[in-house]
């Protein structure tokens, strides 16, 4: 048995974005926290949300409007339970970062609401005009850099999660370092960066989902990987977003010859839900042979926009595009990761002590197609119920307490020894997920993935294993839905079918397979 250095804690949260910090944050005035973050804490995910929250907060809203446009836009497959508890708690979890320093944008009599496609009304808040991710990280970032009771580490990615008699017990960091936790909270985003477009950082390749898995989580509904329409289309340019609230405001998607070709795909025009958008958008670059359509904002009155979008404006103006006056080359690009760690109502997986929370879960809440800006929400809502959760199974108080560092003894598997070239590796995967398991797939390109994945995935060790095993339990996923439902567009099953009402369900000892309902029981 090897001899390791441990910490101990009450909780473990692993991830800093979003719903890292505000899990950290409620969870300290129970216990003491210990926040690992493969990154830095500036660097998430989440600091780059462009759009904003939604939430139900004006008094022409309710809840039951919200409800309505998130199952409406999740074609069939949301998790109506988990839906409502989105909805109902979402508008106190803005109060409540307001209450701890957000300066969300108002007007004299309220929030300044934006719109984004798939919403019947103006209800996205937002700080910092097209700043919301940045603004909210920074402010509660701050909040946990000051906050004694929290140990932060950076630049430390979890090896495996620790389990003792199927119960998740912390994260190893190191072949001699673990983490010891009453509750672990993963909270590692998504796996957009797995494609060669991407809207999200670098660090956004789900490794977090390969950790649960690995330790004998169900994953659930991984073949909805949901690409924004809009990302920024230079050459010279990472796919930088332009936001949907950018088509709230009133701007147009023009083809090649200049049509506004949206009208012709949904009466919704250019707020359709993104799936019906980035489709649209899809046939038009196929039928123009062309890599990018535009967007126009011509017609706005120049100084909100370069208000209300000011960081999409100066980004702009770096690849000498002005927003005010240019047409503005978009594509989609790979945005977000729908499915992942399969959780109930409280955020516990199926692993005992092991909760998921935010992009790396899946609650049932975006059922088959997200609808915009509900994921920073799903993030406070279930980041709060997870830690009520952990607080309530391990019979903790509101009293925090510090435990010391101490050393023991603890058997640990064997740590990475990468075999195969990283970079290489990553950029083999990126270009694999990218023509085979897309926008549009089909059975031959699926099965050439998987085929290629696998054998990546064999011959390789550490964090390339762990993403080549995401991406091909992606691609599995994909192969196994025979219809075409949100975003997951089959070109040999061109239509939704209602046999396929239900959600693929992944586990490391199973076969692959379908449940009706996502969620189980309460704590
Ligand atoms: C956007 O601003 O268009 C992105 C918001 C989201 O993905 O919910």
């Amino acid at each position: 048995m090897a001899r390791v250095s441990a910490i101990e804690s009450d909780f473990l949260v692993i991830g800093a974005g979003l719903a890292g910090l505000y899990a950290a944050l409620r969870a300290v005035q129970y216990g003491h926290v210990c926040l690992l973050t493969k990154t830095s804490i500036s660097e998430t995910n989440s600091a780059w949300a462009q759009g904003g929250i939604a939430a139900a907060v004006d008094e022409s809203d309710s809840p039951q409007l919200h409800r309505e446009d998130t199952l409406k836009a999740g074609r069939g497959l949301c998790d109506e339970r988990a839906v409502d508890v989105l909805v109902r708690e979402g508008p106190q979890c803005i109060k409540e970062l307001d209450n701890l320093g957000v300066a969300f944008d108002r007007t004299p009599s309220g929030y300044e609401l934006g719109r984004e496609g798939g919403h019947s009304r103006r209800r996205i808040v937002h700080a910092g005009g097209s700043s919301t991710g940045q603004r909210v990280v920074a402010r509660l970032s701050e909040l946990v850099l000051q906050n004694p009771n929290i140990k932060l580490i950076e630049h430390t990615p979890v090896i495996e999660l620790l389990t003792a008699d199927g119960v998740c017990v912390g994260a190893a960091v190191a072949p001699d370092r673990v983490v010891l936790a009453r509750a672990t909270l993963l909270a590692t985003g998504g796996a957009a960066a797995l494609y060669q477009r991407t809207t999200n950082p670098p660090g956004a390749t789900g490794e977090g989902i390969a950790l649960a898995y690995r330790a004998g989580a169900e994953l659930a509904d991984l073949e909805f990987i949901q690409f924004h329409p809009t990302a920024l289309a230079v050459p010279t340019a990472r796919s930088f977003l332009i936001s949907e609230a950018v088509r709230g405001e009133g701007a147009y998607l023009l083809n090649p010859d200049g049509e506004r070709f949206m009208l012709k795909y949904d009466e919704r025009g250019e707020l359709a839900p993104r799936d019906v958008v980035a489709r649209a958008i899809f046939e038009e670059l196929r039928k123009f042979k062309t890599d990018h359509v535009f967007l126009s904002l011509r017609h706005l009155k120049p100084d909100l926009v370069r208000s209300r979008f000011i960081n999409i404006y100066e980004t702009c103006l770096d690849y000498g595009l002005d927003l005010t006056r240019d047409l503005i080359p978009v594509a989609p690009a790979a945005h977000y990761t729908i499915g992942g760690v399969r959780t109930n109502l409280w955020a516990e997986t199926t692993v005992k002590n092991l909760f998921a929370i935010g992009e790396v879960s899946c609650t049932g809440v975006h059922g088959a197609n997200r609808l915009a800006s509900n994921s920073l929400l799903e993030c406070l809502v279930f980041a709060r119920r997870a830690v009520e959760a952990a607080v309530r199974r391990a019979n903790l108080s509101p009293s925090p307490s510090s435990k010391a560092r101490e050393e023991l003894s603890f058997p640990l598997g064997k740590g990475p020894g990468v075999r195969f070239d990283m970079q290489h590796g990553l950029d083999r995967i990126k270009r694999v997920m990218t023509e085979h398991v897309g926008l549009v797939r089909d059975r031959a390109g699926l099965e050439h993935a998987i085929a290629e994945l696998s054998g990546l995935e064999a011959h390789s060790s550490g964090l390339l294993r762990d993403q080549a095993l995401v991406a091909r339990l992606i691609a599995q996923s994909a192969l196994f839905r025979t219809e075409t439902r949100g975003v997951h567009t089959r070109s040999d099953f061109p239509n939704e079918d209602p046999n396929w009402q239900a959600h693929i369900i992944v586990h490391k000892d199973c076969p692959i397979r379908l449940e009706k309902s996502l969620q189980s029981e309460s704590p």
